[in-house]
């Protein structure tokens, strides 16, 4: 049977506020969220399609970085990407631990103005072969912030922001927990630890999301009736296995990295990729 003209106003009006109520409820949930949306809220959909490569938690220090990074960097310098994004953690911060600032065996010979240059360094690798990076704050960049709220009179002294000329190598800057949109996809540095991070991830946060953190890569996968199918992924890591703080006992880190691609219309292909033996393969060829 036909939809008299009076009925088809009524659906169309049920359909005009359905979408209001949708547009209100992504609104709410991105203040709520601490939602960051790459080219603004405006351009969410209109964002220009993108390769990009995502890197996990290199955590350099005053040392330098893990050999398992060598790879990746020759990688880059092949691929070209449009832009990086640091995922957190790609900084280590260790000279301004909060965990050990006390311990003054542990931080015995640490440099901050070491770890600096060395990042540096590597921040000017990467500027070279893309037009963008974006650097996603980590819990061990946090440390400085930590480290700001017992010593306020350091406040501009230490901060990669300050340290290091953003504007010069284009870097874009993502607070901790923010959830930073790239079409239908967020990053963000990691939220939760348990033995189960995607699925608690997916859970909570209720988007398609790649997180790093955890060191561990896992994915999760919810394809509810009423939804899109959602995943959350997360990366391993770019450093070596085990943490200090393990003191010999074993950890179970694994290394990888993704490489992105985010279509005009904000479909995203996700190309987790994992590095062992500190080697990969990518398009016939092998990087060691
Ligand atoms: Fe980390
Ligand atoms: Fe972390």
């Amino acid at each position: 049977m036909a939809t008299s003209l009076k009925n088809w106003k009524t659906v169309n009006m049920g359909f005009g506020i359905c979408v209001y109520c949708v547009v209100v409820r992504i609104d709410v949930l991105e203040e709520r969220l601490n939602v960051n949306v790459e080219g603004g809220k405006k351009m969410a959909g209109l964002i220009k399609g993108i390769k990009s490569v995502l890197i996990p938690d290199v955590h350099i220090n005053d040392k330098g970085y893990a050999k398992v990074y060598e790879p990746v960097k020759k990688f880059i310098a092949d691929f070209k990407p449009d832009k990086i994004y640091l995922m957190g953690d790609f900084a280590d911060c260790c000279s301004l631990s909060h965990w050990n600032l006390q311990k003054r065996r542990k931080m015995e010979g640490l440099r901050h103005k070491k770890e600096v240059a060395n990042v540096e360094k590597e921040i000017k690798y990467l500027a070279k072969y893309c037009d963008e990076i974006v650097w996603l704050e980590g819990n061990h960049e946090d440390w400085l912030n930590q480290y700001l709220d017992k010593n306020p009179e350091m406040e501009g002294l230490i901060e990669y922001s300050e340290l290091i000329d953003f504007e010069k190598y284009n870097i874009k800057w993502v607070p901790l927990n923010t959830l930073h949109k790239v079409g239908h996809l967020f990053l963000t540095h990691g939220m939760y630890i348990n033995d189960h991070h995607a699925k608690k991830h997916l859970q909570k946060l209720g988007c398609n999301i790649c997180y790093c953190h955890t060191h561990i890569p896992q994915t999760y996968g919810m394809n509810m009736k009423m939804q899109e199918p959602f995943k959350a992924t997360c990366l391993g890591c770019l450093c070596d296995f085990k943490a200090p703080y393990l003191k010999g006992k074993e950890g179970n880190w694994i290394n990888g990295f993704a490489v992105l691609y985010v279509a005009k219309n904000g479909e995203f292909n996700l190309y987790p990729v994992d590095v062992i033996n500190k080697r990969f393969y990518w398009n016939d060829k092998r990087y060691d």
